[in-house]
């Protein structure tokens, strides 16, 4: 497992993308962008043509999370832009096999969430088509809220539906992840942290992500290394 931050710029200031981005070009692994239509979730942010614009003065690959009602439309289009990764929801997906094939035949990661209310279970079949598994802490749509500790039994239970498939895959964790409750996220066995508000809410963003980077560390450490 290699342990990997990735910033959501959701916290960021949107007038300045680029810069901000730049602020956590050496430390970070990923640059997080949420991508919400206002349907799926309530809140409406930045769609593929900012994407597009950002793609060409990030350093760092874009983590793509699709917060969007029709993610089978438009997930192999953020992939061909060039997104590293492209994340789609199991709520949202009417075809979620068909896509992920076309995320990943256009270059990409292909990734799969699930709500705070979503069992990961169902879900054990798709393991072969997937690069990451993202476990939302929060419930999708906005930045800033309370890390939901009653999700963590299930980052176990999908470490463990990792582990016996036996695959390379990533688990993310997404929403009130902080220095405070990083720790947690470490223990129960994720090793791709999102993290808005921890990162673009401190004075120094770059250093927050080593101070991230660190707390999860250390905490694998004490797990000896397995996440569990
Ligand atoms: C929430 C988004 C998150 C959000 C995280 O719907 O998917 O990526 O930006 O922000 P914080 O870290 O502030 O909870
Ligand atoms: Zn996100």
């Amino acid at each position: 497992m290699t342990l990997q931050i990735a910033p959501s710029v959701l916290a960021a200031d949107f007038a300045r993308l680029a810069d901000e981005a730049a602020l956590v070009a050496d430390t970070a692994d990923w640059l997080h962008i949420d991508v919400m239509d206002g349907h799926f979730v309530p809140n409406l942010t930045i769609g593929l043509p900012v994407v597009a614009a950002l793609l060409k003065q990030a350093a760092l690959p874009l983590d793509c999370h699709l917060m969007i009602a029709d993610p089978d439309r438009w997930a192999p289009d953020y992939a061909s832009a060039g997104a590293r990764n492209v994340t789609i929801h199991a709520e949202a997906a009417k075809a979620p096999v068909r896509t992920l094939r076309a995320i990943r035949a256009a270059g990409a990661r292909a990734g799969l969430a699930v709500n705070p209310g979503t069992a990961v279970e169902p879900y054990a079949d798709l393991l072969p088509e997937l690069d990451m598994l993202l476990v939302m802490t929060v419930e999708p749509g906005f930045g800033g809220q309370r890390f939901l500790d009653l999700v963590l039994p299930k980052v176990r239970r999908a470490r463990d539906l990792i582990a016996r498939h036996g695959g390379e895959i990533w688990l993310q964790v997404d929403g009130g992840v902080t220095e405070e409750t990083i720790e947690r996220c470490a223990e129960a066995g994720a090793d791709v942290f999102v993290s808005g508000t921890g990162v673009f809410g401190a004075q120094d963003p770059g250093a927050a992500v080593e101070r991230l980077r660190a707390a999860a560390t250390a905490a694998w450490r004490r797990g000896g290394g397995s996440g569990g």
